[in-house]
């Protein structure tokens, strides 16, 4: 096209929209009228935006920092030539695995905080670690549900309970069920004994081992589940269902089975349920197990699942591996998942089924008490392998 008819062209456009844009304004006006027909001009009292203003807590501003970068409209802006702001400016060590030790300055009690935070603030950034033992047979058969669990190296009498009794794989109540076991490792500065020729064998044994390189500790398991959303996506993507839980719970898989049967196609899509707890907030007695200084986040936890075990579907899995990219990793695996379903607009259903505080002292020998529990926390393998068999037994009559 000729330069000079663009230009005519572009006009015609231009003044096609400002005219469309005076009709509008023009339309906006008229309802605004008051009893007595005047205009009435409708001003926000207050400011109607959030003024951008930086967290002192060490999480919340790496959040910060993150939302701003995952934004996609700032991200076009920014992708040009404009100097970002330098707190944004700040993506530490080239590669996210070395320590970042500009953490040691950032965070105003840094040296005076438990060492397990400085561990954890230190490799913050990493998400990747290797792959040890891989299992990537294990969904051949597109299970209907995949159990997740949790466990440690050392708990060997713990996954043979569970393989033994509510875990075992294969086909139950006509359905397709495939186990795994979540594992990390151990350092040589922590001093444990060498169990990895064991567990290669054990791994060979029952194909139901996913071990990665990291040091497996409480804090390392929020890595635990964004490694486990990883291999899923890339092994296990068409698995239906996930139940992920801790190798000291029991769990009715008939009932879990029975209850996944039961729902709409709608329902199940989003599906995430567990002992959800609300309200919650971070334990600020150093003494406790779950305390986390002001120094490193502030702020009310989302509705989360407490992490003994949960059940969701595998396709919300797949959003949950996408999502966590935009999440910065918090010390407590279970809070850590709740944040990256609110950042889905999701909310965890609470289901009374999911023990994970335990049932009452005197129903604990009660047989038909657990034929109507989903899961219920803790139980040794012991208790595993007498429980087992009061749910698959028929002839247990329970009213
Ligand atoms: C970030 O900072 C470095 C030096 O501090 C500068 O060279 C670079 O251009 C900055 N990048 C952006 C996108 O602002
Ligand atoms: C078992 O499941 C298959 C497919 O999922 C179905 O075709 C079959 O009818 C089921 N059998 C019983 C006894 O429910
Ligand atoms: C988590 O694992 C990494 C990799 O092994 C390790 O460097 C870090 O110290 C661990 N963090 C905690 C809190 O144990
Ligand atoms: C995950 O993100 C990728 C790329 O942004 C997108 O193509 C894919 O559809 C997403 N998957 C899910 C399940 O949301």
């Amino acid at each position: 096209m000729p330069a000079a008819r663009r230009k005519v062209s572009v006009l015609c456009v231009m003044m096609t929209l400002n005219i469309f844009v005076c009709v509008l304004m023009g339309l906006s006006w008229n309802l605004r009228r008051d009893k007595r027909g005047r205009h009435k001009v409708q001003i926000p009292s207050m400011r109607f935006w959030h003024q951008r203003v930086l967290s002192k807590s060490f999480w919340n501003r790496e959040q910060q920092r993150l939302d701003f970068v995952s934004n996609p409209i700032v991200n076009s802006v920014v992708s040009g030539d404009a100097e970002l702001p330098d707190w944004l400016n700040d993506t530490g060590p080239p590669n996210p695995c070395d320590p970042d030790y500009r953490v040691r300055t950032q965070i105003s009690d840094y040296n005076s905080l438990p060492r397990r935070f400085q561990d954890f603030l230190l490799h913050m950034r990493c998400r990747t670690y290797p792959v040890l033992i891989n299992q990537p047979h294990v969904c051949d058969e597109k299970p209907f549900l995949l159990l997740a669990v949790k466990s440690l190296i050392p708990h060997f009498d713990r996954r043979q309970a569970i393989r033994q009794t509510w875990g075992r794989a294969g086909v139950l109540a006509n359905r397709t069920v495939a186990t795994v076991f979540l594992l990390g490792n151990t350092l040589s500065v922590d001093h444990y004994p060498d169990l990895l020729g064991m567990l290669g064998h054990e791994a060979e044994l029952h194909k139901d081992l996913l071990q990665w390189d990291y040091r497996d500790t409480f804090f390392n398991l929020t890595l635990k589940e964004v490694l486990f959303l990883e291999w899923f996506s890339q092994n296990c993507p068409h698995a239906q269902f996930i139940l992920k839980g801790d190798d000291d719970v029991f769990v009715n898989t008939l009932r879990i089975i029975d209850l996944l049967e039961g729902l709409s196609e709608n329902k199940a899509k989003d599906l995430f349920i567990g002992d959800v707890i609300s309200n919650a907030g971070p334990h600020r007695d150093g003494k406790l197990k779950y305390f986390i200084p002001e120094s490193v986040f502030v702020g009310l936890y989302p509705p989360y699942a407490g992490g003994g075990g949960y059940l969701y579907s595998g396709e919300l899995a797949l959003r949950l591996h996408n999502v966590s990219q935009q999440v910065v990793l918090y010390p407590i695996d279970d809070v850590y998942t709740g944040m990256c379903l609110k950042k889905l607009g999701l909310v965890p259903a609470k289901h009374s089924g999911f023990r994970t505080f335990d049932i009452e002292e005197k129903y604990r020998y009660n047989p038909c008490i657990y034929r109507s529990l989903m899961l219920v926390h803790s139980r040794t393998p012991q208790e595993m392998l007498m429980i087992w068999p009061w749910i698959v037994h028929p002839e247990l009559d329970c009213q």
